[in-house]
């Protein structure tokens, strides 16, 4: 059975629109078999990196900071997916930085040159083959999450594991009117899960699936007069 952990990483945990994009992708990767584990980098308590490399030098695959990092670890290193769920926050929120950081110990402190770039890789016991994004943003284009996706495809590429793809999805909160899912909303919402059904199945995420819940909702103007409208100056 694939087993599937997601970290997500927004502020706002379960009432995120981060999360509610990331539940259906969750039960279409349960739909199609997969074992899933999720945990929020809010409820988390981890503390920041303190880059002393003490889980490269002093003792390769283990970080001393003993914090709710050290339950994690043990979920990551026998998953065969890691999924990073996040908002843009230009880039991340910081709970998310921090938790990202602090996966240092799973790698080799080798580094090899690949593709003309200094690589590293997952230690042999960490079973992580590939890396998916499911970022939410507020602004309307989808070049809004362009520099988290640059961060998940650099980390995977840094771990020397697959970019499986990313499930983005900007003006998510126009997905809900009045506090319930819209038509788009739920068209969009079916479309991530089989996102999540299609990873599962096929190794990886159709592009028209990956377009269609990107796709615009509204047009820019009227983005722009619905998001102005209740912001103060
Ligand atoms: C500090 C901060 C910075 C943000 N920057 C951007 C941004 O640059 N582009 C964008 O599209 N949304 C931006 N947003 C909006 C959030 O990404 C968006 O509302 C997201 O869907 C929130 O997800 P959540 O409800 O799961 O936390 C920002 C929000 C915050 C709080």
């Amino acid at each position: 059975m694939v087993k599937a952990v997601v970290i997500n990483g927004s502020p706002r945990a379960r009432k995120g629109y981060t999360a509610m994009v990331m539940e259906p992708f969750i039960q279409g990767m349960k739909d199609a078999g997969a074992d899933v584990e999720t945990f929020y980098a809010k409820r988390l308590k981890v503390k920041s990196c303190t880059g002393k490399m003490h889980c490269w030098y002093e003792k390769p695959g283990i970080c001393y900071i003993k914090d709710d990092m050290q339950k994690v670890y043990p979920v990551l290193r026998r998953s065969d997916i890691l999924v990073l769920a996040t908002p843009v926050y230009v880039p991340l929120p910081g709970e998310m930085q921090n938790v990202m950081n602090r996966l240092c110990p799973l790698v080799i402190p080798k580094l090899q040159i690949r593709a003309g770039r200094t690589r590293a890789r997952f230690r042999d016991d960490v079973k992580i083959q590939k890396i998916v994004l499911v970022a939410t943003g507020a602004w309307y284009e989808r070049e809004n999450l362009d520099t988290v996706l640059r961060i998940a495809r650099e980390f995977a590429e840094d771990a020397s594991v697959e970019f499986a793809g990313a499930v983005l999805r900007p003006h998510a909160f126009l997905m809900k009117q009045k506090g319930e899912l819209t038509k788009d909303g739920i068209a969009v919402l079916e479309e991530v899960k089989k996102a999540g059904r299609e990873l599962i199945e096929k190794g990886k995420m159709g592009k028209n699936t990956l377009d269609t819940i990107a796709r615009p909702l509204i047009d820019r103007e009227e983005l722009l007069q619905r998001y102005n409208k209740v912001a103060k100056s």
